[in-house]
């Protein structure tokens, strides 16, 4: 069992800046790809919603279909840096210290391109400090670094907005880790998107919510979030009511957390989390993201509430489990899910900070 030392809250989150030595195989990726020319470097926290997403109202601008309300986690992030290199004559990508195909980075780069008025190709040196790809959202925190760091090689400042609106072309989710602490993002309505972007609700450490997340596989999942949201949206009778009553949910949560009600919140959590799941399950063919160890540490989550312990779970498109823990709670609640069977590992965050320059 693992668990990480709880975050940086002590820390301003806005000029918070850390100097982080690149990993061996990184070091010898950047040594091989030489130039340094428009580089920049950068790290984002992946997020858990509270309120979910899932569905997409437009599938080329990815703009979701309901708006969502997450939490940033300090102890899970992507570290991302970029260099803009006129000898490039391809984008490479290392992710986790390994040549990866860089088809989804590139069609990203491109619209930093695009705004910069740039046509060099890039270097991409991406790392995780968790699985990636395994329903912890390293596409939240991976595409936030990589807007954040790729905009800046560019040579463009961007505002808050402006990077959680070119993030949410990555992936929806990764505008919400353009921000910290707790985060509102807005579905939008206009069809250029520029009104689909996240919001700070809250400072991470204006309510110390912790988080402790129970790993049960760490292998890639099997239907990733796009293909699946894309089936729901055409082959689940549920999904018009998903829609329909995501503002009702959304409301309810602002205000639960604007009167820091942590059983409103924990209570509206859950309820998201099933309801979500539950659209998933009523896809066909049905989209099965748990596992008997999930199921197990869900079961744990409520006996634990039953015995008084302040804690709610959630789950993303994946079989791991996140409890939302009341400030205090966490050392606890990770040592009953620690035992739970076909629990690997646990991980205590704080909440984190909004996505930094690394120099
Ligand atoms: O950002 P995406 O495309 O990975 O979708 C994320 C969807 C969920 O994690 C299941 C829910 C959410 O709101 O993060």
């Amino acid at each position: 069992m693992l668990h990480l030392a709880h975050g940086l809250t002590d820390v301003p989150i806005a000029h918070n800046r850390v100097s982080c030595r690149a990993s061996k195989p990184t070091q010898r990726f950047l040594a091989m790809m030489g130039s340094n020319s428009g580089r920049a470097r950068a790290r984002a926290h992946s997020n858990i919603a509270l309120v979910k997403y899932w569905g997409k109202r437009d599938a080329v601008l990815n703009l979701p279909a309901v708006g969502s309300i997450s939490v940033t986690l300090d102890g899970l992030y992507t570290d991302t840096e970029v260099i803009f290199d006129a000898k490039a004559t391809i984008d490479r990508v290392a992710l986790n210290g390994a040549q990866t195909d860089p088809t989804r980075f590139s069609r990203f780069l491109d619209l930093v391109r695009r705004r910069a008025g740039i046509d060099k190709r890039a270097i991409v040196v991406s790392d995780n400090n968790f699985p990636t790809g395994a329903g912890l959202a390293s596409s939240a925190s991976g595409f936030a670094a990589l807007a954040l760091a790729a905009s800046a090689a560019a040579g463009l400042t961007m505002n808050s907005r402006e990077l959680s609106i070119l993030a949410r072309q990555g992936s929806g989710s990764a505008a919400r880790s353009i921000l910290g602490g707790l985060v509102e993002m807005h579905r939008g309505d206009a069809d250029n998107g520029l009104d689909a972007y996240a919001e700070p609700i809250l400072d991470a450490d204006t309510w110390p919510l912790e988080v402790v997340v129970a790993i049960t596989d760490t292998g890639v999942k099997s239907v990733d979030s796009t293909a699946g949201m894309q089936s729901s949206g055409t082959a689940s009778d549920f999904y018009p009511a998903w829609v329909e009553h995501a503002e009702r949910d959304l409301a309810g949560m602002r205000s639960a957390i604007a009167d820091r009600d942590f059983t409103a919140v924990g209570e509206l959590t859950e309820y998201s989390c099933l309801k979500m799941h539950g659209l998933m399950l009523s896809t066909r063919p049905g989209l099965i993201y748990w596992n008997a160890a999930t199921v197990a540490a869900m079961h744990a989550v409520r006996k634990l509430r039953a015995d008084g312990l302040p804690v709610y779970f959630t789950i993303d498109a994946g079989p791991q489990v996140k409890a939302l823990c009341a400030p205090g709670h966490a050392d606890a609640v990770a040592a009953a899910l620690a035992k739970v069977p076909g629990v690997l590992e646990t991980r205590i965050t704080a909440l984190g900070p909004a996505a930094f320059r690394v120099e």
